[in-house]
């Protein structure tokens, strides 16, 4: 055995395998501290490549015996390292063979969540991207796709795995799954779980059964997550004309998971907070996620899962698609409208914020040392923009038949990005070429306009930029769909949606026949991923705040009048001018428009988006004072807006039983806005009694966290004993306490509540409450001058390290903006990310990240 040092892999030393996966058979024996794994994997020869090795993948694994066609092999006959083992061609039979082998793994000893572990008594796996190789020898990449049988032997009453039931007697229970699949789609849990169950009849006449498994007493809180699988069942069939393809969809909910859930096939696997809810226990946003998340999922049984990748650089192949089908499916059932700006606002706060930064990257990195390090924004979240970018400009119909081609032609396979670009190059005629840049250039395109108008033309000057990024000094011009319409002096829209499409560094375009000058609305629909330089006057501002068609560019308007309001307040103090207050109110209180749109106006831009303002500006953004204007600038919109938000108030009550439909949760948004804008001006008696009679979390929590801001520390009392017994909302109680201190006290409470009873930090869910609660959500006391919240999150992150790599590293990205803030503060984080890099036996995933942040 050796030590296998930290590698780079690279793209472009991608090597299909030697021997492909004809069937695999897995018995599992489970015992919390010694479970057998024994596989029995058929082999054949890879006739395209020269006869070679056999490599397998296994990462502590105690291996007991292992035999090819039966005959066992000694330690000689293959090479074995800490991560693999070899087994030379020359020791191999000639195009086929069986390999056998045993192996024992410790499912309770392992922290790190990643291949198979115990969760709250039960079994459960999560393999994706390389867990698999935690569980037995195997080729763990994702161009390798078998069908898989499985067989779980263990008193536990619920034995599940993917694909079909065949078998259950005793102790034992089979399962078989007829459709190829790479090992990371691979699934088994077994638990003293309940089921609620219902079925799907699919388009075809097929019954499909469907169970959510949950622990014991957790029954009741799984009727939304069944709704929302079945809607996403019948559009994906209606929208996409895909069809589920097993007799059964199981889901299980585990308390410990890294990430948000997984979709393994036949048996998506949830983090608990994405799937029970009631309305006592979820507010409407956890609804929202939970059906956005149940979809995503369920989407990728067609793209991920039936089409998967050929290797980890196409991971935006499946999230990027996935990510953009579940956002169409979110738009459809909340309304298109709301959902594009939410959707818009997590881009720039994430993906943005990424794409400024030492971690940018390509929609399709380069290269990686841990893949689990790019599940990143820009591959999930600008790899949807990039597929919205494509529809755009192929047309609607030209999407639908380039993904009709996409599933007959690749369907069973293990695809790329160029495979996906080749389908709609063929399915419209239309050269991608350049297009294709989207996916190999990081940073955020910036776009400026300059506009003219001379005898009824009017004409947009429109030039593109992308900044150097690491590694990539040199930028070409991308292919930019820029929709635009224009917009009469009177209100009036005189030219509707036209898509202007950018491909060279600047050119211009034309409008004839105009009366009068038009105020352009721009980039309408947030056309690309982009940032716009072009900043009209405030009455321009204003018309497309009260006029615009396009609600996303009407949502702009406001938005960019808050951020240049709150720039300039924080430059020299400048008061925000009456006539922005007048143009918000009007807005607000225009009952014509959806509640959840009024609210989104209302809200202002989050810290991190000022911070990066005051950059763009060129200011040096301070966070105390970032924190302290925009409170201050909310009581000015208050104060303007009073008698509108009381009346909003008093009228924006839900009647009759809890629904988390739009309509009655725009409503509760509109309403807890204004709550949250005139609880600092009358003083805490509203929130009070709002807190005493809600009948449901969003409303105790819009409430509890009014009550938080005022200084009431009873109140944080009366809802941890309310609600001791349930751990979803305990990471509620948790996050909001930090995140409503004040600045200067919020290390001090993080670090109280890091030592609470309550506080298990080896739970992902509540070590991301408090930590996370502190970076994410409070940053002007997480930057506190000190330097104390840098040093809180690096002891923690060392401390987590060592148990589990991937949610360190991942909470790690607090310091990526690290570069955007004064000297002292710089100097500060590098102190930290020096020690977190010279730490000791740190993990590949968390010497990666850091790595990566100082050096960029
Ligand atoms: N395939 C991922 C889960 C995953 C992520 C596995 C990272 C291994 C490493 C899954 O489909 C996913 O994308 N989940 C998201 C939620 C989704 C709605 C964007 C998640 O877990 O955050
Ligand atoms: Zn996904």
């Amino acid at each position: 055995m050796r030590d296998a040092a930290p590698q780079t892999i690279h793209l472009s030393d991608y090597t299909p395998p030697n021997w492909w996966v004809e069937a695999v058979e897995l018995d599992f024996t489970l015992d919390p501290k010694v479970t057998r794994v024994t596989s029995r994997i058929r082999f054949v020869r890879n006739t395209q490549v020269a006869r070679g090795d056999l490599h397998l993948d296994g990462e502590a694994l105690t291996l007991i015996s292992a035999s090819i066609d039966g005959a066992s092999l000694s330690e000689n006959e293959y090479q074995r390292t800490d991560t693999a083992l070899t087994v030379p061609a020359d020791r191999l039979p000639e195009d086929a063979f069986t390999w056998e082998a045993e192996v024992q793994i410790s499912p309770a000893e392992n922290t790190a969540l990643e291949g198979l572990y115990m969760s709250g008594g039960m079994y459960c796996t999560q393999c994706e991207a390389e867990g698999f190789r935690k569980i037995t020898y195997y080729p763990d990449r994702p161009d390798v796709m078998a069908p898989f049988t499985v067989r779980i032997d263990s008193p536990m009453p619920v034995l599940l795995s993917n694909g079909n039931p065949v078998d259950r007697h005793g102790h034992i229970a089979e399962w078989h799954d007829p459709w190829p699949k790479p090992a990371y789609l691979f699934a088994l849990v077994a638990g003293d779980l309940v089921a609620y169950s219902d079925h799907f009849i699919t388009r075809s006449g097929r019954t499909v059964a469907l169970n959510i498994w949950v622990r014991r007493g957790d029954e009741g809180k799984t009727h939304y997550a069944m709704g929302a699988l079945k809607r996403a069942m019948t559009w994906d069939e209606e929208v996409y004309a895909r069809e589920y393809d097993l007799d059964v969809f199981n889901i299980v909910a585990v308390d410990d998971f890294n990430m948000g859930a997984m979709e393994n096939k036949g048996l998506n696997v949830f983090n608990s907070k994405y799937v029970l809810a009631s309305p006592e226990t979820a507010t409407d946003r956890d609804y929202e996620l939970i059906e956005g998340i149940i979809a995503h999922e369920y989407f990728h049984n067609w793209t991920g899962n039936r089409i998967t990748c050929r290797d980890w650089f196409q991971l935006c192949l499946k999230e990027g698609l996935t990510v953009f089908r579940d956002q169409q499916f979110s738009g459809d059932m909340r309304g298109e409208a709301v959902q594009r700006i939410d959707n818009v606002l997590q881009l720039r706060a994430r993906q943005f914020r990424e794409d400024a930064g030492p971690l940018a990257h390509p929609v399709r990195p380069e290269s990686f040392v841990e893949i689990n390090n790019f599940y990143s924004a820009t591959v999930y979240e600008k790899g949807a923009e990039v597929i919205g970018m494509l529809k755009r400009l192929v047309g609607d119909d030209g999407y639908d038949k380039a993904l009709d081609l996409y599933f007959t032609r690749h369907d069973g396979e293990a695809a790329t990005i160029e495979d996906w670009l080749r389908v709609f190059e063929d399915a419209t005629g239309r050269d991608l070429s350049q297009f294709k840049l989207w996916y190999l250039q990081a940073g955020t395109p910036r776009i400026s306009v300059r506009d003219d108008f001379k005898n009824g033309t009017y004409i947009l000057d429109i030039t593109q930029v992308t900044n150097p990024t690491s590694g990539q000094a040199d930028k070409h011009p991308l292919v930019i769909p820029v929709a635009v319409g224009l917009i009469g002096a009177d209100g009036e829209e005189v030219v509707p949606t036209r898509v202007l499409e950018l491909t060279q560094t600047r050119q211009s375009f034309r409008f004839e026949g105009l009366s009068a000058r038009p105020v352009p609305s721009i980039l309408r629909g947030f056309s690309a991923p982009v940032i716009l330089d072009y900043t009209p006057g405030f009455e321009d501002r204003a018309l497309l705040l009260a006029h615009d068609t396009d609600p996303f560019n009407k949502w702009e308007a406001g938005r960019s009048l808050s951020r240049d309001t709150l720039l300039a307040m924080l430059r020299d103090g400048t008061p925000p001018a009456a006539a922005f207050l007048d143009a918000l109110t009007t807005v607000v209180r225009d009952d014509t428009l959806d509640p959840a749109f009024r609210a989104l106006v209302l809200a202002l831009p989050s810290e991190h988006e000022i911070t990066q303002g005051c950059v763009d500006a060129g200011m040096v953004p301070d966070p105390t004072q970032i924190h302290e204007t925009r409170k201050a600038l909310a009581d000015r919109i208050a104060g303007a807006a009073r008698d509108t938000l009381e009346a909003i108030y008093n009228q924006m009550v839900t009647a009759g039983s809890y629904s988390s439909d739009s309509v009655p949760s725009g409503k509760r948004a509109l309403r807890n806005t204004a709550l949250r804008l005139l609880t600092p001006l009358d003083g805490p008696a509203r929130a009070r009694a709002h807190y005493d009679t809600a009948t449901n979390m969003t409303d105790q929590l819009a409430a509890f966290a009014c009550l938080l801001d005022a200084g009431d520390t009873e109140v944080a009392v009366r809802f941890h004993d309310q609600w001791q017994h349930d751990r979803l909302v305990l990471d509620k109680w948790f996050m909001l306490q930090v995140a409503h201190a004040k600045p200067q006290d919020a290390v001090k409470y993080a670090k109280s509540l890091s030592e609470h009873i309550d506080f298990d930090w080896k739970n992902p869910n509540r070590f991301r409450s408090v930590i996370g609660g502190l970076t994410a959500t409070n940053p002007a006391g997480f930057h506190d001058p000190s330097g104390a919240g840098y040093a809180f999150l690096a002891d923690w992150l060392l401390r987590l390290d060592a148990i589990n790599p991937q949610t360190a590293a991942r909470m790690s990205t607090a310091f990526e903006t690290w570069r955007l803030f004064d000297v002292d503060r710089q100097a500060l984080i590098e102190e930290q990310l020096r020690r977190i890099a010279g730490a000791d036996g740190l993990s590949r995933d968390l010497t990666e990240m850091v790595g990566r942040m100082m050096a960029g």
